[in-house]
């Protein structure tokens, strides 16, 4: 592994999905790879959310991403961290890989399919949201992208658009490999069924208020089958136990899983414990938040410094584009 990116859109509040799936590998890549890992807030990608697009607040919401990114861990200082639209190379780039994808390939993504059946009528945004995101990773020809599960389809895509670049005009991108948190590629909403995910209101955010986060994990799922206390308990029936092992020492997981398999303990004291063991992840995150939102400046500048760098290597990506492509350079 050599270069990392990744992005985040900016269209409502990020959870503990984003967290846990994405954000938390961002941290610790960006420790080990410093300038190479590259993190971007995608808000032109925000614009193909009809439901969460509103132009009189995708400028605070993006802003309050990046925000919350540096509140989790990533440290700006270290890595790359910068707005997408602050780069306009990207659409550039989005532009010369739409002229080599099959329509075919498009269409029969599943996001597009489950979010374009939702909508009364899709734009062309939609469809070509995977291309913008093949641009964003192939202009800095990073060779990984730590992401949810989700976004796996996105991923085996742009490799294609990669080979077929390659094929058609010499060896010009790597073809990047997506990396899963083994421990939670795929987080589970509070519903205890579909994935956590801002679109379907089942989220635990990062900066929510206390008292509205321990509602929600009060009312978990329990296991369906255990009707009374004295019933013993199946902890891979309740989403209750893999949230614990997200946040919760691997050693007290186990323990709470045998007194709950013996019956020997209710569903509210586990949910008790998750909810203190998850308040010692959110804590220092919305302590972090709040002292940089006495900052702002630092929060801009922090992103135009890497908007800098980032925009240094993406433009050379684009020459060399624009070159292989046959385009009358303007020298
Ligand atoms: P977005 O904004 O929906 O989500 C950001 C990241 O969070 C992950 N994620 C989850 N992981 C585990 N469990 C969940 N329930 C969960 N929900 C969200 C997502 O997989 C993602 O990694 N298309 C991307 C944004 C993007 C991008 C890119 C990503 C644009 N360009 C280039 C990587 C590389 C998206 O919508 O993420």
């Amino acid at each position: 592994m050599t270069r990392v990116l990744s992005g985040i859109q900016p269209s409502g509040e990020i959870h503990i999905g984003n967290y846990l799936g994405a954000i938390k590998q961002w941290v610790e890549l960006g420790e080990r790879l410093g300038r190479e890992a590259f993190f971007c807030i995608v808000d032109y990608h925000a614009l193909t959310n009809p439901l969460a697009y509103d132009p009189a607040t995708l400028a605070r919401r993006t802003f309050e991403a990046a925000l919350v990114n540096m509140a989790a861990g990533l440290n700006p200082e270290k890595v790359t961290l910068f707005v997408q639209s602050h780069v306009p190379e990207h659409t550039e780039l989005s532009w010369v890989f739409t002229t080599l994808t099959p329509l075919g390939d498009l269409t029969r993504m599943t996001q597009f399919k489950d979010k374009a059946a939702k909508q009364e009528a899709v734009w062309s945004g939609l469809l070509m949201y995977p291309v913008l995101q093949a641009a964003d990773i192939l202009i800095y020809k990073a060779d990984t992208v730590p992401v949810g599960e989700d976004q796996v389809q996105h991923i085996e895509l742009t490799r294609e658009i990669a080979r077929r670049f390659n094929a058609l005009f010499g060896e010009t991108f790597p073809e990047p490999k997506a990396l899963l948190n083994p421990e939670a590629p795929r987080v589970p909403g509070i519903d205890g069924k579909a994935k956590m995910s801002k679109s379907l209101g089942n989220t635990i955010g990062l900066l929510e208020d206390e008292r509205s986060i321990w509602e929600k994990i009060r009312h978990l799922p329990d296991d369906p089958q255990r009707i009374r206390l004295a019933d013993p308990g199946d902890p891979e029936r309740t989403i209750v136990f893999t949230y614990l092992s997200y946040f919760a020492p691997k050693e007290l997981v186990a323990a709470l899983k045998e007194e709950y398999r013996k019956a020997g303990i209710g569903t509210l004291v586990v949910k008790r414990i998750l909810f203190e063991e998850l308040m010692k992840t959110l804590r220092p995150i919305r302590e972090r938040a709040e002292e940089l939102k006495k900052d702002p400046d630092y929060v801009m500048d922090a992103l135009l410094e890497g908007a800098k760098r980032a925009r240094a290597v993406a433009a050379a990506t684009m020459e060399e584009v624009r070159e292989k492509v046959g385009l009358l350079l303007p020298t």
